[in-house]
């Protein structure tokens, strides 16, 4: 018995001494100072670099708080060695200040160093893929495939204590509001966001499905039938789209729903929140309220609903003019209900004709027949739509558009909706080309009276412009048609620099409006039924009148870093295939799986489809 015992306690203390840490730390690499001048510390973290200057080792530590240089004697520093690149260690040592000509004024603990006493490797690296550097031009799948190396870069930590902030202070402002914070399930029915659900297999409910949420937009909505008033949740979204730089399949809303409002009254609460987070995380003031342009206004004079304001060569619409002129090509397009915009290019005659091909070839991206143009030169017009019209046509539309000597316009005549795809897009690339830009501004505005429907050419259909839960703000028509166009409804979107932030409105209450709309865009009452019964159901007892938004909260933290990849402020995203290159997921299902599911996967149905698709 004894011997067992002083076995065990033998055993004990061989495993203390591995289980505590002999060199925890006392401060953190971003810490120490003049202040600190003569202390013994410990710091703990990964080895940014570690050269050997003859016989002296300078060793930069570095955790999510900074970079401390350390020297080691290895002749007296107790375990010191030259460690390897990103490896884990602590380091022991007395804070001395640095020589004069060493002060290293961009780090916070650039006028110290650590004279190293004693290190202790704490973790060991194998040799690492790419260098850890704050511009890596590694790519990005590699990046993904070992992300925890990749997240110790400088902008990306940067970017997940940002985002924590971020949060931190939504909640604040949300809770002062008296918003309550509520869960809504991921295991759902559908809610339709105009993208396709993830769905989920029952193993219970043999045959059947859940859906993944593509946002709460029902259960936030139910939340107001339940009396709850004011209601907000930082959630997931999840949307099986095609990907693009600002899209992710499953992405943060900050989702909210008010009763008894206005539009007004979600603008406030928006805009305190967004000036609160620019003042407090940039030190930058927004206007207490955002201007507010209505879609019309947007389209006419930007050609997008998600203008970016930061720059002018707005869209002139010359199509009086063109309608009478010579030039079938705009003349026919006017006649057949289109139009004729230019873009008054400042000083553009300057431009050289590879440039203005690139635009052209822009333009046609975006449905464009052509992109025309016209050099305003002293000694008369150049280019080739200067021999289609008059002398007089074009100075009459230099006139209407506001140009001058010297000055480039580019046309597009064609159905509306194209003249403005592709115009809006020839100004963004004017605008990034010729730098005209400012980053450091940040423009934000309300885009407000969309219209409630939109006729997809293709398709055949009406659409809901927003989503099918808007409240109409004139009377609906009895059937679908033309007269769906002129609906609008209390609907709103939130713009930053040109990037749709947010979208909300204001919400049907009641459910023979909501079933209306149902028919409006083709859905028979039995699908209405039984995609939506339940909902229909809800609003029959007591909903209040209610409205709200959700802002896309990856693109918030994005746009306010001034990065341009949403992926790069989300820990663990999916690459533009949609796969975690870091889990190697999506993966063959493992094991019994499927077969509990009374599930089989059959992927020669995607190669079938493609192959006749
Ligand atoms: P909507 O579909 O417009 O509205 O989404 C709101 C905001 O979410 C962001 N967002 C995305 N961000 C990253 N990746 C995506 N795939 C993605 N899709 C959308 C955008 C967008 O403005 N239920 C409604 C809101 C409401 O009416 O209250 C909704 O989801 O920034
Ligand atoms: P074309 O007569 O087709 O050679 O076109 C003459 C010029 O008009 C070219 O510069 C074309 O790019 C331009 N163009 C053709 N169609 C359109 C259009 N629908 N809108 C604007 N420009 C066009």
């Amino acid at each position: 018995m004894a011997s067992w015992a002083s076995g065990f306690i033998e055993w004990r203390r061989s495993r203390n001494r591995k289980a505590i840490m002999k060199l925890k730390r006392t401060h953190d690499c971003g810490q120490l100072t003049r202040a600190n001048v003569g202390e013994e510390v410990i710091l703990n973290g990964w080895v940014d670099s570690c050269r050997n200057h003859g016989g002296l080792i300078f060793l930069d530590l570095r955790d999510r708080y900074g970079i401390t240089q350390c020297q080691i004697d290895p002749a007296t520093t107790v375990g010191g060695e030259e460690f390897k690149t990103e490896s884990v260690v602590a380091v022991r040592g007395t804070v001395q200040p640095r020589p004069e000509g060493n002060v290293n004024r961009k780090r916070a603990t650039g006028e110290i160093e650590l004279m190293a006493l004693e290190c202790e490797l704490l973790g060991p690296t194998k040799t690492i893929p790419f260098e850890i550097v704050d511009d890596s031009d590694t790519r990005e799948d590699l990046r993904l495939k070992y992300r925890y190396l990749d997240m110790r870069r400088a902008p990306l930590t940067r970017a997940m204590v940002f985002r924590s902030e971020v949060t931190r202070i939504i909640r604040e402002v949300f809770h002062a509001e008296r918003f309550v914070e509520v869960e809504t399930p991921l295991l759902m029915k559908t809610t339709p966001e105009g993208a396709r659900d993830y769905i989920v297999p029952s193993r219970l409910q043999p045959g059947k499905v859940y859906a993944l949420p593509q946002s709460p937009q029902l259960f936030k909505q139910t939340l107001m039938v339940c009396g709850l008033d004011r209601y907000f949740q930082i959630c997931k979204c999840l949307r099986d789209e095609d990907l693009r730089a600002d899209r992710q399949p499953e992405f943060t809303q900050l989702d909210m729903e008010m009763s008894f409002v206005e539009p007004d009254d979600v603008f406030a609460v928006i805009e305190k929140t967004v000036t609160r987070l620019w003042k407090e995380l940039l030190g930058k003031d927004l206007p207490a309220t955002f201007p507010r342009l209505s879609y019309r206004e947007v389209m006419d004079r930007y050609g997008i609903d998600k203008p970016d304001t930061r720059f002018g060569l707005e869209l002139q619409d010359v199509s009086a003019i063109a309608a009478s002129c010579g030039f079938q090509v705009f003349s026919g397009a006017v006649a057949a209900g289109g139009s004729v915009r230019a873009i008054v290019v400042p000083g553009g005659a300057e431009l050289g004709r590879k440039k203005i091909d690139a635009l052209e070839a822009v333009a046609k991206t975006y449905g464009a027949k052509g992109l025309a143009w016209v050099k305003i030169n002293a000694d008369g017009f150049q280019g080739p739509v200067g021999k289609f019209l008059t002398e007089d046509e074009l100075r009459a539309m230099m006139a209407k558009a506001g140009a001058n000597t010297g000055d480039l316009m580019l046309f597009v005549a064609d159905r509306n909706p194209v003249v403005y795809a592709s115009l809006a897009q020839v100004r963004l690339a004017l605008g990034r080309e010729l730098d005209l830009i400012d980053k450091s501004r940040t423009d934000v505005l309300w885009v407000t009276e969309f219209p409630l429907f939109e006729y997809d050419e293709e398709a055949g259909a009406w659409f809901a412009m927003h989503h099918m839960f808007t409240m109409p703000s004139t009377p609906l028509p009895d059937r679908p048609g033309a007269a769906m166009a002129d609906i609008h409804g209390k609907l709103y979107d939130l713009v930053i620099n040109g990037n749709e932030m947010g979208s909300g409105s204001v919400r049907i209450h009641l459910p023979e409006v909501q079933r209306k709309v149902f028919e409006l865009v083709g859905m028979g009452q039995e699908e209405a039924d039984m995609k939506f019964g339940w909902f229909l159901r809800a609003l029959e007892y007591g909903a209040p009148p209610h409205g709200g938004i959700a802002l896309g909260l990856d693109r918030l933290v994005m746009v306010m870093l001034g990065y341009d990849n949403i992926r790069d402020v989300i820990a663990f995203p999916k690459n533009a295939s949609g796969v975690c290159p870091l889990t190697e997921s999506p993966s063959e299902p493992l094991g019994d799986t499927l077969d509990v599911l009374g599930l089989q996967l059959n992927p020669d149905f995607f190669k079938k489809v493609e192959t006749e698709g």
